[in-house]
């Protein structure tokens, strides 16, 4: 069977190790693209020099043309400035808008039917982007943060309570800013809700609800926690692990069930807008949107999440972008 081809536009770090890691998974014939010359060429030939020893017989090219990418079955988008200290996602709006504009009018133009997982921030605003611009379905347009700030949160659930993260599952839906959602009451060990877990560990309702809180808190901020650290930009290993497992779900049909920053028709109690939601993921892209029933204090949350999403989207329509 031919290879799927997977362009990646933006050959920054994000792009860099997920085409290693697509490679590595034998997922399809990697085309990383950057407007910078040289760049996407040097990093694709050292990713394929590994090839004699990873073993992966699938290509890996770099370019700075975009005809290298015609065809292509999925293409991921990266392109952008990440966030320096201090800075918030939305910071980056007026810049990336205007790099998001030009790479959705060429994806438009060269790949048109593919399917397209945005990554570059701010994301709910770029992803509502590149839907306008390109005029694709919205099964073929989604965005990644939710898969990402899911991961984080199980990490720390991980950690605070001694257990393997490979048996937790915590999911956080709405926009990719600080007014994300992590799903307290969903949370759980193979099926033991966390609350339980934590309550046993501190015997005491009060201790365990502060402990849930402040992990939601480092989850809402834990792109920032890292951004201080590296100084020169941002998250870049996590994120492109995350955009792995809906590559590959798409990629392979394997339909998974998986936080997505899809576009809204209804569900929730929204109409019109991108935030993320649980979704099944498959070779015709977004298939199905999975509604929960959210509490009152879920729904006000999630609610808060879409207004900061609206504001995102006006500011970029008031700025002309
Ligand atoms: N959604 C998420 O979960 C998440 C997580 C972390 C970072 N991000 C975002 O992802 C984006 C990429 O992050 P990174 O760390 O890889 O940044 P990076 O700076 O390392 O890479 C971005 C690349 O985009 C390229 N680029 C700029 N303009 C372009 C254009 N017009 N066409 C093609 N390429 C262009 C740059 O040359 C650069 O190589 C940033 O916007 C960052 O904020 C998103």
């Amino acid at each position: 069977m031919a290879h799927k081809k997977i362009a990646l536009i933006g050959g920054g770090q994000i792009g860099g190790v997920l085409a290693q890691l697509i490679a590595i998974r034998h997922l399809g014939d990697v085309v990383l693209f950057d407007i910078v010359e040289d760049l996407p060429q040097g990093k694709t030939l050292d990713i394929a020099e590994a090839a004699g020893v990873d073993k992966f017989d699938v290509s890996v090219t770099g370019t700075n043309n975009y005809n290298d990418i015609v065809d292509s079955d999925l293409v991921v988008i990266t392109a952008g400035l990440p966030r320096k200290p201090g800075m918030s996602r939305d910071d980056l709006l007026t810049t990336n808008a205007k790099i998001m504009k030009n790479v959705a009018e060429k994806v438009r133009e060269f790949a048109p039917n593919s399917i397209v997982i945005i990554i570059s921030n701010p994301l709910d605003a770029m992803v509502t982007l590149f839907k306008k611009v390109s005029g694709f379905p919205a099964s073929r347009v989604m965005g990644q943060a939710g898969v990402l700030d899911s991961s984080r949160f199980a990490t720390f659930i991980a950690w605070e309570l001694g257990v393997s993260v490979k048996d937790v599952n915590a999911m956080v839906l709405g926009g990719h800013g600080d007014t994300m959602v992590p799903l307290i009451r969903y949370a759980n060990i193979n099926g033991i809700p966390v609350m339980e877990m934590l309550e046993r560990k501190y015997n005491d309702k009060t201790k365990a609800k502060e402990v849930i809180m402040a992990m939601v808190e480092r989850t809402k901020m834990a792109g920032g926690e890292v951004v201080k650290l590296l100084k020169t930009g941002s998250a870049f290993y996590s994120p492109a692990a995350s955009a792995l497992a809906m590559v590959e779900s798409i990629i392979l049909d394997e339909k998974r069930l998986l936080p997505t920053c899809a576009l809204l028709n209804g569900e929730f109690g929204v109409s019109g807008y991108y935030a993320g939601v649980p979704a099944v993921l498959g070779a015709n892209g977004v298939e199905k949107i999975i509604e929960l029933s959210l509490n009152s204090e879920e729904q006000s949350a999630f609610d808060n999440s879409i207004n900061a999403v609206k504001k995102l989207v006006e500011d970029m329509d008031r700025l002309g972008l």
